[in-house]
Formats: C-alpha cells, sequence, structure tokens
C-alpha cells in the first residue's frame, strides 16, 4: 500500500523519532494526526520545531486511556505506534509506569485500531529485547532476553500485538529497529550525550562503560525503514529488524565523533551511568536481509555521515539549549 494521500496517526509523534517519522510523512503528502502526550504545559514536544501544515493535525492525549485511543483511530488508514516510556535507567526506578503504558498501551491501540477496521498497524519493538548478543548478526530467531524492565515491556507489548495479528487477523507488523540516533534524540542516550557536552565546552566529559557494542542507524534510515514495512503487505504477522548491519564499539564511536568535531577532550567513568551486569547489553549487531528481502530498504546513511548531521545539528546553540548538559539524563 502507498503511503500517498493516507490518513496516518502516530503516536509518540512528539519524541525523537516520531517527530522525524511526521515530517517524512508530511512530505509524502500524508494527512497525518500526531499524537502528542498530554501536558498541562501545552508543550508538543520536538512537533514544535515543525512548520504548520494544512495536512498535520496534533492532538493531545494518552495511550493508556483505551477510550481515547478508540477516539484518535476512528477514520485512519494506517497506524504506527512508537509511544513508549524507552528509558532503561529510568525502567529501574519506575518499572509499573513501562507496563501501563508500553504494554496496556500496545493493547489500548490493537483494540481501537481493531474496532475501526484501521488498515495497517506498524508497532515498534525494540533490540533491546534481544539483548546480550547469543550469536551474530542477530536474525528474528534469536532469542528473547529480558535483561531491563523496559526490555521486559516491550517483549511483552509485542507478543500483546503480534496476538491481535493471530486471533483477529490485525494486519499489524512489528518494527524492530536497532539503536537509532540523530537530531532531536535525548541526551540519555550515548551519541548525544558525547556530542552535546563537547559542543558545551567540557574539557572531560562524563559516560558510562563504552565496551559495549551497538549497530546505530541515522534517524532518516529508521524511518524509511518504518515506511518501507508498511508499504509491504508481505511484512503483515512479522517481526522485522530495521539495522545497518554494521557493528561499532561506544568507544570507536566517541572516537569518531572526537575526529569528526576535531576535539582532544578525554572521558572519565560516571558510575552512575554503568547498568548493574546482567542487566547491561554488551553486544548488538543487527542482521537486515529479512527486511531487504520484503521491502525495498537499504540504510543510506554510513555512521560518518550520520554523525556529521547530527552534530551539525547540536552545534546550532538553538538546539543545544534545549539540552541540559550538567546533568545526567535518564
Ligand atoms: N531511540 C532508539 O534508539 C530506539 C531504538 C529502538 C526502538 N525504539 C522505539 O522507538 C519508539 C520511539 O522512541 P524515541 O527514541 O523516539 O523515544 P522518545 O522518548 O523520544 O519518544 C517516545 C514518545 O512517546 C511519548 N509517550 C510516552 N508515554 C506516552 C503516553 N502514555 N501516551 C502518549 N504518548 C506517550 C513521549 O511523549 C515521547 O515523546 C519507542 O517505541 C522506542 O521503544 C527507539
Amino acid at each position: 500500500m502507498k503511503l500517498e494521500n493516507k490518513e496516518i496517526l502516530i503516536t509518540g509523534a512528539d519524541g525523537f523519532i516520531g517527530s522525524h517519522l511526521t515530517e517524512m510523512l508530511l512530505e509524502k503528502n500524508c494527512k497525518v494526526r500526531a499524537l502528542s502526550q498530554y501536558n498541562s504545559f501545552n508543550n508538543w514536544g520536538w512537533l514544535e520545531n515543525i512548520s504548520e501544515n494544512r495536512n498535520l493535525e496534533i492532538i493531545s492525549g494518552d495511550v493508556r486511556d483505551p477510550h481515547f485511543c478508540k477516539k484518535i483511530t476512528k477514520n485512519i488508514d494506517i497506524v504506527f505506534h512508537l509511544a513508549a516510556l524507552i528509558a532503561i535507567p529510568y525502567s529501574y526506578v519506575a518499572p509499573d509506569s513501562y507496563i501501563d503504558t508500553n504494554i496496556k498501551g500496545t493493547l489500548n491501540i490493537c483494540q481501537a485500531a481493531k474496532e475501526n477496521n484501521v488498515a495497517r498497524i506498524i508497532h515498534t519493538s525494540t533490540s533491546e529485547v534481544y539483548g546480550t548478543a547469543k550469536y551474530v548478526p542477530i536474525d528474528e530467531k534469536h532469542p528473547k532476553q529480558a535483561q531491563s524492565p523496559y526490555s521486559a515491556s516491550k517483549i511483552g507489548a509485542d507478543a500483546m500485538a503480534l496476538s491481535f495479528y493471530n486471533a483477529f487477523d490485525l494486519p499489524i507488523t512489528i518494527a524492530r529497529p536497532f539503536n537509532t540516533y540523530g537530531p532531536r534524540q535525548s541526551a540519555r542516550a550515548i551519541i548525544p550525550t558525547i556530542i552535546s557536552q563537547i559542543v558545551a565546552g567540557k574539557k572531560q566529559i562524563k559516560l558510562g562503560d563504552l565496551s559495549p557494542t551497538r549497530d546505530f542507524n541515522f534517524v532518516k534510515d529508521t524511518c524509511n525503514g518504518f515506511v518501507a514495512l508498511a508499504e509491504s503487505n508481505q511484512t503483515i504477522g512479522k517481526e522485522i529488524n530495521i539495522a545497518s548491519n554494521f557493528e561499532i564499539s561506544m568507544k570507536d564511536t566517541l572516537d569518531l565523533v572526537k575526529k569528526i568535531m576535531k576535539s582532544d577532550v578525554e572521558f572519565i567513568t560516571d558510575k552512575q551511568r554503568l547498568r548493574p551486569e546482567k542487566s547491561e547489553v554488551f553486544r548488538l549487531w543487527g542482521d537486515n536481509t529479512l527486511i531487504k528481502k520484503l521491502t525495498n530498504f537499504k540504510p543510506k546513511y554510513s555512521i560518518e555521515k550520520g554523525l556529521e548531521e547530527t552534530i551539525k545539528w547540536f552545534t546550532k546553540p538553538m538546539n543545544l539549549k534545549k539540552y541540559k548538559t550538567n546533568i545526567y539524563n535518564v
């Protein structure tokens, strides 16, 4: 199904990936209903950065409310469900809220989509569900390991979404992005943490364990992956990685950022940024064979090119001022 002119709901549109997906779909002439989590400041998160567009409708609310979910899925062709609590450190201190938002929120969206006969649903999973790789590259058959409450809640949410395909034929796809980075990402994540501290002029930057490896994806590649999954009917009922199939350690990522930014900054290990040992995911490297086989997806950004775009964005003072570089963001 081509997405042009379709009525699309994006949950989590106020967030990092959701705001980029909103922009990408508006460029494709889609009509986008963008959900921003309700707050009393009337703040729309990163949707504040998107210029007015007659095809964009911003609504505030909460996926934990089933009646609200039913209302916002009316007359919608496609749902991209990205709303979630995603910080691993915060999932150590408030795991209950992860059940409510990630599992119950997904149930509410699936139930509402079913009742309103939505034609396609893309539910967002995460590579964190795999835990530390038992083999590489990680394909979709890799076992799931709940190494954090966040991961556990996403495993539960994915299972709930798949159950709606099995029990009710709901046309759902489980999109499983590997680590995504780019403009607007929270400074909780490693790449924005490094860049924002360097741009803020720190001589020493505070980081966690730099030995783990990741499969980093530039946000525009991840969003292209979401679109490709929605456009293909062959992806229905399947769990599918969105990955670059390229592995790099956190230390090598730091060195690459330093090289691009011409920085000689030193790093110090900040104990509060270390995950408990059994909870640390030491290796993630995603196999993207399935998405390439079923769709026209192909990552376009090398890590160098993606980092350059990200650094350029963070270097603008109006962007950097949105970040608190002196505190540990969770
Ligand atoms: N960033 C990554 O590296 C990555 C990797 C794999 C998967 N994901 C998944 O992608 C999705 C988007 O992640 P992101 O990085 O953009 O995170 P993000 O935190 O920037 O975006 C998530 C958004 O969900 C919204 N939200 C949270 N609770 C809500 C609720 N109860 N009701 C309505 N909205 C609510 C928040 O306002 C937030 O803006 C998530 O499902 C995440 O698990 C992210």
